[in-house]
């Protein structure tokens, strides 16, 4: 299905199961305004039941990825409006920007070309995994404009960057690098700009050879069990184990261990299951 012209404020292109799903508002360093927050939601919405979508990317056009809530139109405009309308707004910004990304029943991948400022935090950790651009500048700015992280940011931070860091960069309001995000855990690894879309790509391509219903369970069970004890866990993972068996369409269960065990065609420790 084409998306082209769907959205005012977010681009998407669909090509071999990977969407390329672009903020676009490069002249505003794609700040995140009401109107995105609420395409986004929609975009996620509708790329989740595409049946040719199996992973999606997130991305920015122009020199940001993104630089955060934008302070004209989320914050200034909507400083007058009745209580009622800023609730609606922000539950907008958090419907997609971790709500609906953290767990997404696709894989998500981050790809961080330029700006990564304050409120961009959410949905970057939000996304299962991310790839950022060597030259990509991140910051947690909102200390330079008069308030604290904003959204779950520092939930993000918390959950993803260690204390000392986490509190470093939010108390200073410092810039780091791609690489600096790397190093820190804050995205999984960095490489030069010229390399990202490749180095995504190829990241895609794994992802597109597992099992989508063991690689929903496995990521989705992950997120959850932090959040919960070891006996909670044991209910809760195993629980999701059998759910997973339950719907899994491929029988990958069997299927990987059939190859692995009678016809010794795979080694699971260094490769997937044909499927
Ligand atoms: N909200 C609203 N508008 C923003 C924005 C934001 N977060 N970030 C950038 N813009 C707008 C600017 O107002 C400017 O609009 P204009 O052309 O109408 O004047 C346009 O985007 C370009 O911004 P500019 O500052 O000229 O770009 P730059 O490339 O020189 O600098 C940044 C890029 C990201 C360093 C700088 O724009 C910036 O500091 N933005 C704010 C980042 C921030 O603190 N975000 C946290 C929000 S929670």
């Amino acid at each position: 299905m084409s998306y082209e012209n769907r959205w005012q404020t977010v681009k998407v292109a669909v090509e071999n199961q990977i969407a390329w799903v672009s903020f676009n508002r490069p002249d505003k360093r794609n700040a995140m305004s009401p109107t995105l927050n609420r395409e986004m939601g929609d975009v996620l919405e509708v790329l989740e039941q595409d049946a040719d979508v199996g992973v999606v990317v997130i991305t920015g056009e122009g020199s940001a990825w993104t630089a955060g809530m934008d302070l004209k139109e989320y914050f200034r405009e909507t400083d007058g409006l009745p209580e009622i309308a800023q609730e609606k707004a922000r539950r907008e910004a958090c419907k997609w920007q971790w709500q609906m990304l953290r767990f997404y029943n696709k894989p998500t991948i981050a790809m961080v070309n330029g700006w990564c400022f304050g409120g961009a935090f959410s949905p970057l950790v939000a996304c299962d995994l991310a790839i950022a651009a060597d030259e990509a500048v991140f910051g947690l700015s909102e200390i330079n404009w008069g308030i604290p992280p904003g959204n779950l940011v520092s939930k993000a931070m918390a959950d993803t960057v260690g204390h000392r860091q986490s509190l470093y960069y939010i108390m200073t309001g410092e810039t780091f690098n791609g690489k600096q995000a790397a190093e820190m855990g804050l995205v999984n690894k960095s490489v030069p700009l010229a390399e990202l879309r490749a180095e995504v790509e190829k990241l895609c391509q794994t992802l597109l050879e597992k099992n989508p219903v063991v690689l929903r369970y496995a990521k989705n069970g992950f997120k959850r069990c932090r959040e919960l004890t070891w006996d909670q866990n044991e209910d809760y993972l195993y629980a999701k184990l059998d759910q997973c068996l339950f719907r899994d369409p491929e029988g990958g269960r069997a299927e990987g261990m059939r190859q692995f065990l009678d016809e010794k065609s795979i080694k699971p420790g260094l490769q997937t299951y044909k499927r």
